[in-house]
């Protein structure tokens, strides 16, 4: 069902009522961004449940403009998410209402919207939106393993939150939509690991130290002395090895859909999912997706056949290392993840001396599959955002 996804508020001066909202509410806006086509340009605050979208006229002959000079400042308009932008106008002009627009336009955010006159809903200018993905600008950054990309959002005053991808992943194909999530909440940083997404291959094998120090190289290039860091299936791993190593620049962990003891079988059914040419005959909408996603996917498929190679030996090694982990995390999975068992998540729980287990209703292990209307509030709750 449709929810309130933010509510727009006319402003003369964008930068005294931010001011406002930082006493009322004690947080500064977290992006700005300009629609030019609607000579409008949008200040966004989290209002914590929901969002405000400050709108500064940019043109004398803007709506916007024209609604300040009519009405003076205050609340403009009231947006709903729905999952489907175009059934949800269909559905509405059936019934007699008259969106504004033929068709839903791109707004700001990264969303396609629609409005309904107020005329018709009793003085409530209301906007559908559904939001879109949208490509993220990488910040590169060069490291002793040559460069890699990183991701940045949210305001840099806010609460600092590292996401780690998995084996073969990168932030534009898992972490991007959790990064939007908490983009309202906190200072998020997304890290390509090397070989993966945006990053460069690089001249060793893939180790953890290598993924270990992918991470710490993003904190130190944004200069975030201590985050919260979240990671997801490999990068679960790379997060609890960052904890052990550099204990002092992470706050709290989560891991979700982690493996911490590895077995031959699981190897197996790992190494049956990163076999290229088999996507690429039996699954070539997604061998697209990772075309396009990655630098060399068929490298970075090689040399991540040989990492997972060698976990069961490490898999000691790993146990040591989350028994040592004194931060506080949240372990979670969902309940019929189709690539490890409940054994795993509950071993790790167990394993940590100070962790909380979360189990989420869903059928893949993909973190792009995962329900984060059910997850993201976990995470914030634990984040403390
Ligand atoms: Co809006």
């Amino acid at each position: 069902m449709p929810s309130l996804e933010h509510l727009g508020i006319a402003v003369d001066d964008p930068s005294a009522v931010a001011n406002l909202y930082e006493q009322l509410l004690g947080v500064a806006p977290y992006k700005t961004e300009s629609v030019r086509e609607q000579g409008v340009r949008t200040h966004f605050i989290s209002g914590g449940s929901t969002k405000l979208e400050l709108l500064e006229a940019l043109d004398d002959d803007s709506p916007v403009a024209r609604f300040l000079e009519r009405q003076g400042e205050g609340l403009h308009h009231i947006a709903f998410e729905v999952d489907d932008i175009r059934a949800t106008m269909n559905r509405l002009r059936d019934a007699g209402f008259e969106p504004l627009s033929d068709a839903p336009r791109s707004g700001a955010d990264g969303k396609e919207i629609f409005f309904l006159h107020p005329k018709q809903t009793h003085g409530v200018l209301v906007e559908f939106c559904q939001s879109t993905s949208v490509e993220l600008e990488p910040t590169p950054i060069d490291t002793e393993d040559g460069p890699i990309a990183a991701y940045e959002a949210g305001a840099s005053s806010a609460p600092p939150v590292l996401l780690l991808h998995g084996a073969a992943g990168c932030t534009a194909l898992e972490t991007q939509p959790l990064l939007r999530r908490l983009e309202p909440h906190a200072h998020v940083l997304a890290v390509d690991f090397s070989g993966h997404g945006a990053s460069a291959l690089p001249e060793d094998r893939f180790t953890a130290d290598l993924f270990t120090r992918n991470a710490r190289a993003a904190l130190d290039h944004f200069d975030i002395d201590q985050a919260d860091v979240f990671g997801f299936s490999m990068g679960g791993s790379m997060a609890l090895h960052l904890a052990y190593r550099h204990p002092d620049r992470v706050r709290r962990i989560a891991v979700h859909g982690g493996c911490i003891t590895w077995d031959e079988a699981q190897v197996e059914a790992m190494l049956q999912r990163l076999d290229a040419d088999g996507l690429r005959n039996h699954q070539p909408q997604f061998a697209a997706q990772l075309e396009m996603a990655h630098r060399n996917w068929d490298a970075l498929f090689d040399r991540m056949r040989s990492f997972i190679r060698t976990l069961p030996d490490r898999s000691d090694d790993l146990q040591r290392i989350a028994s040592n982990i004194e931060h506080s995390t949240l372990v979670s999975a969902v309940d019929r993840d189709d690539l490890f068992s409940l054994d795993a998540p509950l071993g790790l729980h167990q394993t940590l001396p100070h962790s909380r287990l979360a189990v989420v209703p869903g059928e893949r292990h993909a973190l792009s599959r995962l329900a984060l209307d059910a997850y993201a509030p976990l995470l914030r709750q634990h984040f403390e955002l």
